[in-house]
C-alpha cells in the first residue's frame, strides 16, 4: 500500500487562500440547506400556509414518544431537494468536463440564488417545490464541482486539509441555519421566508467568488489550453518551478483525451476500484445515521422528553461540536492518514450509537420521558458520535472519492459518489421518522451494525491515499493494492503504463 509521500514546491499566497475559501462556500450552501429545512418544516406559520392538513394532524399528534412526528408529506419537504440534486449531479459532471470546474461553480450559485428567491417569495405550493428543485440543482452542481476543484488545486501535501474546507463550511452552514431558525421561529408570520431567503447570502458570495477563482490546471490542459494550464499552476503554487508537477498533469490529460466516453469507461473492470470506493464511502457516510441527527436533532431530543427550547439548545451544542471537530480532521488527515481516522471513528461511533440504543431501550417507554441524568448522558453520547463523524466519515466521504479517480473518469466517477450521497440522504430524510416510529430504540442498533460493516470495509478494501499526487493514484495506489490490483490489468494496460 502506498505510504510514500510526494511533495512539489509551493507557497500559500493570498490568492490561493481566497480560492480555497471562496470555493468552500459551495459547502456552506449545502450545509445551510441541510440545517434549515427541518426547522422550517416545524414552523406553524409555514405549515398553516402550505400543509394545513399536516398542521391539523400535528395539533392532534399521537402521544406516542417515538411516533409524534411521523409524517410522509413533511419528510418529503426536507428530502425532495436531494432527489433534484441526485439527477443534477450527472449534468454537473458533464459541465465540469466540457466547460470546466469554475463555470460549473458559477452555475451552482445561480441556481441557488434563484431557489432562495423563489422559496422566500413562495405564495403557492408549486413555487415552494420549484424553489426546492432549484436549490437541489444548485447543490448537485456545487457538490460535484467544489470538492473536485479543491482537490485539484491543492498542493499534494495539503490536499486532504484543503478539501476538508468543503466539509468545514458544510458544518458551519448547518450551524448557522440552526441559529437562524432559532430566531425566525419567533418571527410571525414570515419567519420561514427569512430562513429560506437567507440562503441567498452564501449563494451570492459563491457567485461573486466564482468570477475570481482560477480554473484548475488539470481542467485547462484537459480542454487543450496547455499554456494557460501551466500559468494557472504557477499561480496556485506561488512558484515558477512547476515542471515536474505539470508533466504529471499532462500525462494524466493524455490518457484522459483517449477516453471519449467517461461513463462507458467507468463501467470497465479497471474503473471498479475507485467506483466502488467512491460510492461506498458515501453510502456508509449516510448509514452512520448522521442525518437523523442533523435533520431531526430537535425532534429527536423532544422524543427523549426535552422541552422545545432545551431540545433546540442541545441541537446547537451538537452543531458546535460538529464544526470544532472538523478542525481535528484538517490538521490530522495529511499527517495521520485517511485510514486511521476512519477506523478510530468507527470504534467511537459504534460505542456511542449502541449506548444510546441501550439507554433508550431500557429507559424510554412510549410515553413519559427520560430522567434528567440519563437525558444529559444521551446528549453527551450524541456529541461523542457527532465528534467522531466530523473528523472522519464526514470530510473523508467527500475527500476520498474526489481524489481516487484518474482524470479521465474523475468528474463522471465523482458524480456517482455525489448522487449516492444524495440518494441515501434522501432515503434517511424520508424514512427516519417512520423508522423511529416502527423500530423505536432499535434504530440505533441498526446504525451500529452499519458502522461495524464499514469498519471491516476500511480494514480490507480502503487503500491509503495520503501524500499520493492526485494524477498518479492509478499507478501508486490501485496497482499496488492486494485486492484492487487484480482489477487493473484487464483493459487499456498501455494507457496506464504511460502514467508511470
Ligand atoms: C454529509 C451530510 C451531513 C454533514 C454533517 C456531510 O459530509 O454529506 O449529509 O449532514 O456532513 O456535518
Amino acid at each position: 500500500m502506498a505510504e510514500e509521500v510526494v511533495t512539489y514546491k509551493s507557497r500559500t499566497t493570498v490568492y490561493v487562500l481566497a480560492c480555497w475559501i471562496l470555493a468552500a462556500f459551495g459547502g456552506l450552501m449545502f450545509g445551510y440547506d441541510i440545517g434549515i429545512s427541518g426547522g422550517v418544516s416545524a414552523m406553524d406559520d409555514f405549515l398553516i400556509k402550505f400543509f394545513p392538513k399536516v398542521h391539523e394532524r400535528k395539533l392532534h399528534a399521537k402521544e406516542d414518544n417515538y411516533c409524534k412526528y411521523d409524517d410522509q408529506l413533511l419528510q418529503l419537504f426536507t428530502s425532495s431537494l436531494y432527489l433534484a440534486a441526485l439527477v443534477a449531479s450527472f449534468g454537473a459532471s458533464k459541465a465540469c468536463t466540457v466547460l470546466g470546474r469554475k463555470p460549473t461553480i458559477l452555475v451552482a450559485s445561480t441556481f441557488f440564488l434563484a431557489g432562495a428567491g423563489l422559496s422566500a417569495g413562495a405564495e403557492f405550493k408549486w413555487m415552494l417545490i420549484l424553489g426546492r428543485i432549484l436549490f437541489g440543482i444548485g447543490v448537485g452542481f456545487g457538490n460535484e464541482a467544489v470538492p473536485v476543484f479543491l482537490s485539484e488545486i491543492a498542493p499534494v501535501q495539503l490536499r486532504g486539509a484543503v478539501n476538508i474546507l468543503f466539509q468545514l463550511f458544510v458544518t458551519i452552514g448547518i450551524f448557522i441555519a440552526n441559529l437562524v431558525n432559532y430566531r425566525t421561529s419567533e418571527m410571525h408570520p414570515n419567519g420561514w421566508r427569512v430562513s429560506l431567503g437567507l440562503a441567498a447570502i452564501p449563494g451570492f458570495v459563491l457567485f461573486c467568488g466564482s468570477m475570481i477563482l482560477t480554473e484548475t490546471p488539470a481542467s485547462l490542459v484537459e480542454r487543450g489550453n496547455e499554456a494557460r494550464g501551466k500559468a494557472a499552476l504557477k499561480k496556485i503554487r506561488g512558484v515558477e518551478q512547476v515542471d515536474a508537477e505539470f508533466e504529471e498533469i499532462k500525462n494524466a490529460c493524455e490518457i484522459a483525451k483517449q477516453v471519449k466516453q467517461p461513463f462507458k469507461k467507468l463501467m470497465k473492470r479497471s474503473s471498479r476500484p475507485p467506483l466502488i470506493i467512491g460510492i461506498m464511502m458515501q453510502v456508509f457516510q449516510q448509514c452512520t445515521g448522521i442525518n437523523a441527527i442533523m435533520f431531526y436533532a430537535p425532534v429527536l431530543f423532544q422524543t427523549m422528553g426535552f422541552k422545545n427550547n432545551a431540545s433546540l439548545l442541545s441541537a446547537v451544542i451538537t452543531g458546535i461540536v460538529n464544526v470544532a471537530s472538523t478542525f481535528v480532521s484538517i490538521f490530522a488527515v495529511d499527517k495521520i492518514g485517511r485510514r486511521k481516522l476512519l477506523l478510530q471513528a468507527c470504534v467511537q461511533m459504534f460505542i456511542a450509537q449502541a449506548s444510546i440504543g441501550a439507554i433508550l431501550l431500557v429507559h424510554l417507554k412510549t410515553t413519559g420521558s427520560l430522567d434528567k441524568g440519563l437525558a444529559a448522558l444521551v446528549v453527551v453520547l450524541v456529541c461523542v458520535f457527532v465528534m467522531s463523524f466530523a473528523w472522519s466519515w464526514g470530510p473523508l466521504g467527500w475527500l476520498i472519492p474526489s481524489e481516487t479517480f484518474p482524470l479521465e473518469t474523475r468528474t463522471a466517477g465523482f458524480a456517482f459518489a455525489v448522487s449516492s450521497n444524495m440518494l441515501f440522504t434522501f432515503l434517511i430524510a424520508q424514512a427516519f421518522l417512520s423508522m423511529l416510529c416502527h423500530m423505536k430504540a432499535y434504530i440505533f442498533f441498526f446504525f451500529s451494525a452499519w458502522i461495524l460493516a464499514m469498519g471491516i470495509f476500511v480494514v480490507f478494501l480502503l487503500p491509503e491515499t495520503k501524500g499520493v499526487p492526485i494524477d498518479s493514484i492509478a499507478e501508486r495506489v490501485w496497482k499496488q493494492h492486494p485486492v484492487w490490483k487484480k482489477f487493473m490489468d484487464d483493459d487499456s494496460p498501455k494507457v496506464y503504463e504511460m502514467a508511470a
